[in-house]
């Protein structure tokens, strides 16, 4: 608990915790965003103050991301599980073969979801150690004609990370960044498409970012619902139907805020610090153990367990009682994951370390 402002940390895998300076400044604006009159939540989507709101956050988001301009930005719905669709309704558009790597529950659900659309091979998975690492991929593994590569960058189940960006050559390579967007300079050229749903590193739930290369938009088929085409958002500046205005807004002052604290290199260095002070405990202690191989590992969701299924719960609950919530592991595999996204702070990853320091003491065997 953070005795100066009541607040717990809080470690869920999202929604996750949001910058406090930034939740303050939209509090305080609240009802009457810059003097309007009116709340962002009340205003039309058509309206000067929220087309200038949108336009500065995709500008701020370039800026942040060094996006290139053969890329639009797009602000959906539906989440990174739409994408899961959206990817291969729009982007199977030769040979309608695709390439997936699968590293996790959501990159296995990307899969599934492409196999409705096309003929999608698994070129490489870690299922067999419960997804304890990253493959190893190039170039040769993928089909020469196949019309995309899919990759989700960031394992938030099973904590782990891309150390590498396989190399597709021609092939454009999609990633599912919902988990680590803005924690770490990326060569965007590197990607054909990238999405990330906001609610871990940028917002509220509620928006979908995607970055699309633009010579990949427009190949959908004509009968497909008309909001699930590329084109349509990036012909309408994603405001072909009504967006998520507020989620929008917030994801906005986000982008400003990490702007204004130096961009991106500044909260990786932070990251760093945080995840490695946490492993290097959990690898030293005689009572945790984390299941990942060293450079698979994610700097936004560390796994570790006790081995012993009853003192993690007991773990779980009194970490709560100590101001420490959502330390549960995602509820297919269990054991403790802390999700240590931009937004907390390393007093929260030290009161952790303190924790488990005493949770060990007292529970030795
Ligand atoms: C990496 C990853 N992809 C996709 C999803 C699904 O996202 P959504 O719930 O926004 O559809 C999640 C959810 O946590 C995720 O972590």
């Amino acid at each position: 608990m953070n005795k100066d402002n009541g607040r717990v940390f809080n470690f869920s895998a999202g929604p996750s915790m949001l910058p406090l300076e930034v939740m303050e400044d939209v509090a305080k604006e609240l009802t009457n965003y810059m003097g309007c009159g009116q709340s962002v939540m009340e205003m039309s989507h058509r309206s000067k103050e929220f087309v200038a709101i949108t336009e500065e956050a995709e500008k701020n988001l370039r800026e942040l991301m060094n996006i290139p301009d053969n890329y639009k930005v797009l602000f959906l719905q539906g989440g990174g599980t739409l994408q899961f669709s959206m990817v291969p309704m729009n982007l199977l558009k030769k040979s309608k073969k695709a390439d997936y790597i699968v590293t996790g529950t959501w990159a296995k659900k990307a899969a599934a979801e492409a196999k409705k659309f096309g003929d999608i091979k698994i070129v490489a998975s870690s299922e067999d150690t419960t997804f304890s690492y990253i493959p190893k991929v190039n170039k040769e593994d993928f089909r020469e004609d196949a019309d995309y590569v899919h990759i989700t960058f960031n394992n938030t189940i099973y904590g782990t990370h891309y150390g590498y960006i396989p190399d597709t050559g021609d092939i454009p390579l999609v990633a599912d960044m919902s988990s680590c967007i803005l924690s770490e300079e990326i060569d965007v050229t590197k990607f054909g498409l990238i999405y990330a749903g906001a609610q871990k590193n940028i917002a509220p739930a509620g928006v979908t970012i995607v970055i699309i290369k633009e010579d990949l938009i427009g190949f959908a088929p004509v009968d497909i619902p008309t909001y699930l085409d590329y084109k349509v958002h990036a012909e309408n500046d994603s405001m072909y139907n009504t967006p998520p205005c507020f989620t929008i807004y917030v994801a906005g002052e986000v982008f400003k805020h990490i702007l204004k604290n130096g961009g991106i290199p500044p909260l990786n260095k932070l990251d760093i610090e945080k995840a490695g002070k946490l492993y290097q405990f959990i690898d030293n202690s005689k009572l945790y153990k984390c299941p990942v191989q060293e450079d698979s590992r994610s700097l936004m969701n560390v796994v570790f367990v006790t081995g012993d299924a009853e003192l993690d719960k007991k773990f779980i609950a009194e970490a709560k009682a100590a101001g420490l919530v959502n330390l549960g592991g995602h509820r297919s595999i269990g054991g403790m994951r802390a999700s240590i996204y931009n937004a907390m702070p390393a007093e929260g990853v030290d009161a952790l370390i303190n924790f488990m320091k005493k949770f060990e003491e007292e529970n030795a065997k």
